[in-house]
């Protein structure tokens, strides 16, 4: 396989995880580079169901290195958690994860942060997930962070941490919460930090290791496109690069040895938390959460679901090179008699064709929509493109088409035998 980055192409959630599952089969190394437990990746082997935080998803295969790069903020104690819940169901984890001492630390006054910033913002929430993961990426740009290797140093961690809560309950006192017990945290921390030594390492050189032996690599994304920092719908979205080009410098990888960009969307579209979102209708939500589907696999919230918008896959596609596209969920289609697809937009009398970068502006967009005939028959038992309904086949090239990539997976359900290649 070649060295590939998969990245979210909408808002978060279009099934990454489990396309990363698929493609595992083919590469040694999977590499998470941004973002942190704020991410969840589900994935299903068989009638188990796995949804990773911070862990790859390549994990669940056995015999794979899966990185945790230094572009990603790492929850030691939630780490710790989820390798134990992976352990306790059999999953390897020694000889398989590599975590980097580069990579920044979150802690509890991160996500102490993270709430209270959100109650004052009031209505203008962005509505994250509370997991912490703006104030430490703050933390990072300010350099007053932690970083792994700080945590898994006693002595030093011991002296760090002390000037950094001292600082951080000022502001907590200052925003009218209570302040932090430093020898709770500390011995919490410190015992995090000797159950995580094993993993943490120069995450950089092993890459180059793997690079040089010409070992297949898969960069794994998490969050979307339009929740980049850069590139996304500001302010409402996370904290990091979430689209290709922070896999590079999430990693270490130089970017003239990335072969391939894939990019994952779901066959409509869905989002978790605050900020516009232009094909978003009441009639897509209801049809999907009465089906069971689409509530947040970190927080459990509902997603707000919308047609697919390919203003703003087709942008997706020139922010992050999307050569391939995965299309999953297909199957969340299969009953309706007519399906939507934003094709532009249209602000008062003008006709936009890529995302405009003023939320404000985006908010007041309608989408101009092309419509097209339902399949109305099931997908899921579909194992290859012949096996598709034709009317199924002419959205997926549509939305390909539109999107301006190569359309080369669809999955027409959760599980792994429920994806084909073209
Ligand atoms: P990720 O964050 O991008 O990995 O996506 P999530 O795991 O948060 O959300 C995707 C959801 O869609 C999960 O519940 C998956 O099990 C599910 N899923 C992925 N592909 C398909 C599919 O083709 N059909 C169905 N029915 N579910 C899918
Ligand atoms: P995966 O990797 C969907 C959203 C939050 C919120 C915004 C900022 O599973 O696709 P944060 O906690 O990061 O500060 O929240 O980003 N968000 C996600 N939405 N999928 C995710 O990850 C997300 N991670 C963060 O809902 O709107
Ligand atoms: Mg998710």
């Amino acid at each position: 396989m070649a060295t590939t980055i998969l990245v979210g192409a909408q808002w978060g959630d279009e099934g990454k995880g489990k396309i990363i599952d698929v493609l595992t089969e083919q590469a040694e190394v999977v590499v998470r580079t941004q973002g942190g437990n704020n991410a969840g990746h589900t994935v299903f082997v068989g009638a188990q169901k796995y949804v990773l935080h911070l862990i790859p998803s390549g994990i669940l295969r056995t015999g794979k290195t899966c990185i945790i790069g230094n572009g990603v903020v790492i929850d030691p104690v939630s780490l710790v958690q989820e390798i134990d819940g992976l352990v306790k169901i059999g999953i390897q984890i020694e000889g398989q994860l590599l975590v980097s001492e580069t990579a920044h630390v979150v802690f509890p006054f991160h996500r102490i942060l993270d709430e209270q910033r959100e109650i004052l913002k009031g209505k203008n929430k962005i509505g994250t997930t509370k997991r912490g993961i703006g104030p430490a990426y703050g933390d990072k740009a300010a350099r007053t962070g932690l970083r792994m290797a700080d945590l898994v140093n006693p002595t030093r961690f011991r002296e760090l941490f002390s000037i950094r809560i001292k600082e951080q309950n000022e502001v907590l006192k200052a925003l009218g919460a209570e302040p932090m017990d430093f020898d709770k945290i500390h011995s919490e921390y410190r015992a995090a930090g000797d159950r995580l030594k094993p993993y943490v390492t120069n995450t950089v050189v092993k890459l180059h290791e793997a690079l040089q032996r010409k070992a297949s690599i898969l960069f794994e994304g998490a969050q979307g496109t339009f929740l980049d920092i850069d590139h996304g719908t500001y302010p409402y979205v996370t904290s990091s690069n979430t689209t290709a080009g922070g896999a590079c410098t999430g990693s270490g990888m130089p970017p003239n040895r990335i072969d391939l960009v894939v990019g994952v969307v779901k066959a409509y579209t869905t989002r978790v938390g605050e900020g516009p979102l232009p094909t978003e209708n009441n009639f897509i939500a209801d049809l999907l959460h009465g089906m069971g589907r689409e509530f947040g696999a970190t927080t459990g919230r509902p997603r707000r679901c919308g047609w697919y918008d390919s203003v703003a896959t087709r942008h997706a596609t020139m922010v992050n090179g999307i050569d391939h596209l995965a299309v999953t969920n297909l199957d969340g289609l299969d009953t309706l008699e007519t399906i939507k697809v934003a094709v532009a937009y249209k602000v008062g009398s003008e006709r936009l064709e890529y995302i405009p970068n003023d939320v404000a502006v985006l908010a007041q967009c309608e989408p101009i929509y092309e419509e097209f005939p339902g399949w109305q028959s099931p997908t899921t038992q579909a194992r290859k493109w012949e096996d598709l309904p034709a009317r199924a086949q002419t959205y997926l090239e549509a939305i390909a088409r539109f999107t301006g990539a190569k359309l080369k997976i669809v999955s027409v359900g959760p599980s792994r035998e429920q994806t084909f290649f073209l």
